[in-house]
């Protein structure tokens, strides 16, 4: 028996949620369900948490790797693709009801209720396949990764150069929030138990939108940037080829509504609860942006997969 599987324990979110967890719980508390079992570093396999193989696509995989657990943490899959992301969900969802874990976190996003953000459909159709499971469930509105900027702001690589960044639809602001400070308060929430049957968003304590960004960034980089709102034709010819499976027109069509999510204020919501759980200040963007613009490394290899 133990405690807590976690999913996506080698990705940027599931990664920080464990590193916490671990200083919350004992490690013999915790098994990791993962997708590809050796994508651990060395320092947690030391720790001697229980490694299994656990591949959304297998649901035989998924009996195994729930097998015995109390709290179980759905990662998201990393997909805009919404059946796939839907049928991986269900997948976890099933398996847990079949080995009988008690509780199930589920890793959502930060988008409205009645979105019109096509990143939101899959979160929303898991989230609804939760709620009439039966299970008992936390679903986490995880607010928008600081560390994902460039996907927000026209694919921004600081390498390639140029003064004029293109967005379509509309600017918006957009309630940041860092990875680590997500998956502190991710773990916070999955030791302390509670939350049952809750929906909670955790976001930034304050909101920036792109035009804001762009400020910052140009103070950064020492280049003036503009941010200038083109028609969705023209915003799929300027990124189509280009940011590998990202240039590909159907996605950049798909992505695009994220910005009419934007003109809706979707994003534009700040709620205390993961500040007030952790108790501190949150890590702000600007602090992430001096991080990833002046570290070494390309900025597109940062964000998730
Ligand atoms: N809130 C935001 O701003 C935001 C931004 C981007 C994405 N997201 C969503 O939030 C999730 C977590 O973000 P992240 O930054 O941690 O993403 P990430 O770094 O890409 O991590 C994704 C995790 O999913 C695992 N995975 C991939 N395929 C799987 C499969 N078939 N079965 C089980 N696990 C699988 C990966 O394992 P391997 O490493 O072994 O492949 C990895 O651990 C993403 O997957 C995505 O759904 C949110």
């Amino acid at each position: 028996m133990v405690k807590y599987v976690l999913t996506g324990a080698t990705g940027g979110l599931g990664s920080q949620v464990l590193k916490y967890l671990l200083q919350l719980v004992p490690a013999s508390d915790i098994a990791v369900s993962l997708h590809n079992p050796h994508g651990l570093s060395h320092d947690i396999l030391a720790t001697g948490i229980d490694v299994r193989k656990g591949d959304f696509a297998d649901p035989r995989s998924l009996d195994r790797a729930f097998a015995g657990a109390d709290n179980l943490l759905i990662v998201s899959y990393p997909s805009i693709a919404h059946q796939l992301r839907v049928q991986m969900h269900t997948n976890a969802i099933d398996a847990t009801k079949r080995v009988g874990v008690k509780h199930i976190y589920y890793t959502s996003l930060a988008f409205a209720s009645d979105s019109v953000a096509e990143v939101m459909q899959a979160h929303l159709d898991t989230e609804r396949y939760l709620k009439q499971s039966g299970l008992t469930y936390t679903i986490l509105r995880e607010g928008i990764y600081s560390e994902s900027f460039p996907l927000y702001f026209g694919f921004f690589d600081p390498q390639e150069g140029g003064n004029e960044v293109l967005i379509p639809y509309s600017d918006g602001a957009i309630a940041w929030v860092s990875r680590p400070d997500l998956g502190e308060g991710t773990a916070k929430i999955m030791a302390s138990g509670g939350y049952e049957n809750e929906t909670h968003l955790l976001s930034g304590s304050r909101t920036l939108t792109l035009a804001q960004l762009a400020a910052k960034i140009s103070a950064i980089i020492g280049r003036p940037l503009t941010l200038r709102v083109v028609s969705e034709d023209e915003y799929v010819r300027a990124n189509v080829g280009k940011h590998g499976p990202r240039g590909e027109e159907p996605f950049l069509r798909k992505w695009a509504t994220t910005y009419k999510a934007l003109a809706r204020g979707e994003l534009d919501v700040v709620d205390p609860f993961l500040q007030n759980l952790l108790g501190r200040p949150l890590k702000p963007m600007e602090d992430t942006l001096q991080e990833m613009l002046t570290g070494t490394g390309a900025v597109m290899e940062q964000y998730a997969k």
